[in-house]
């Protein structure tokens, strides 16, 4: 059975395959003999936050390959008020989908989730890591630039997070330079840093926005306030966070073809100014829409 939980995780020629079958899918080069390869399946989503693009883009996914999909809202369910357990509602929900994908708050929780399971599960984002948006990232990437992301260098402005995270472990298992722009107190994950140096990754993190976007192929960033975010300072974060707003001087610094990226939702004006969110060398939109491309890929890769 197949999960697709960390990027980490993952042998980097499988990933590679879902990227190029997503490609292949998306040209409509692949599954020509059968536009409905997922009839007769059904996908679980559990979303404990909120969420635009990974829910459509989901249940889209699973529709336009042919299968069905049901949502189960925590808040109106007995495993979300707490009288089922999580054992229990797993072992129900194995009986009724064929896959599950889930959006929760710590990663603990669903590690635990999915040890109960008897179905593959699909991170759809945790506080530690949203791997389905970095491998959508990369598709993005290669199809604007029209070759491999391989030796690139990217740059990651901001917010040390969970797409930071996930990003860590793409470097590596993609073989970009990743360069990660963060001010005290908000880096990346330590854990994924020394497993992205154990694996001979080529990730450089500094507290110097215009030393990471420095030539780079492509920059991204994220909110400064994530979902998780909750009982934190956020005035102390913004203001920490001020000096790693994407502008026209950073995409300046970088290439002149070089891509600015965002997974969104995005405030505009603190992490990004409109000038760049709505610029020539943004590819965000078709970031968003690269989101169904690459579930398509990610459920079918789960259910082989
Ligand atoms: N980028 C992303 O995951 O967006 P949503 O929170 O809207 O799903
Ligand atoms: N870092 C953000 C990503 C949203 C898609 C969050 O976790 O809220």
């Amino acid at each position: 059975m197949r999960n697709f939980i960390n990027l980490a995780d993952i042998d980097k020629k499988e990933l590679r395959k879902i990227i190029d079958h997503a490609k292949l899918q998306k040209e409509k080069k692949a599954n020509i003999n059968n536009d409905a390869p997922l009839k007769g399946k059904t996908l679980i989503m559990i979303f404990e936050k909120p969420s635009t693009r990974t829910r459509l883009s989901f249940e889209l996914a699973m529709k336009k390959l042919g299968g069905d999909v049901l949502v189960l809202n925590p808040k109106e369910s007995h495993y979300g008020s707490g009288d089922e357990s999580v054992h229990d509602t797993a072992k129900v929900l194995s009986q009724y989908g064929d896959i599950v994908m889930m959006r929760t708050s710590k990663h603990e929780h669903f590690l635990e989730f999915s040890k109960h399971l008897d179905i593959p599960i699909i991170n759809a984002l945790t506080g530690l890591s949203h791997p389905c948006q970095i491998v959508a990232d990369v598709l993005t990437f290669e199809e604007v630039k029209k070759e491999p992301i391989k030796n690139k260098k990217i740059a990651w402005l901001g917010d040390g997070n969970n797409v930071a995270y996930s990003l860590i472990e793409a470097s590596v298992k993609f073989d970009f330079h990743l360069s990660l722009a963060c001010p005290k107190g908000y880096e990346p994950n330590k854990t994924i840093l020394q497993w992205a140096k154990k694996n001979n990754g080529n990730v450089l993190v500094t507290k110097n926005p215009l030393e990471a976007s420095n030539n780079a192929d492509c920059v991204i960033t994220d909110k400064w306030i994530s979902m998780n975010d909750k009982n934190i300072n956020k005035i102390k974060k913004k203001k920490a966070l001020k000096p790693y707003q994407v502008n026209k001087k950073i995409m300046r610094c970088a290439k002149s073809s070089a891509l600015f990226m965002h997974c969104l939702p995005a405030s505009r004006g603190e992490e990004v100014t409109n000038e760049v969110m709505d610029g020539k060398q943004s590819a965000v939109w078709l970031e968003a829409l690269n989101r169904m491309h690459v579930q398509k890929s990610i459920i079918q890769w789960c259910l082989k």
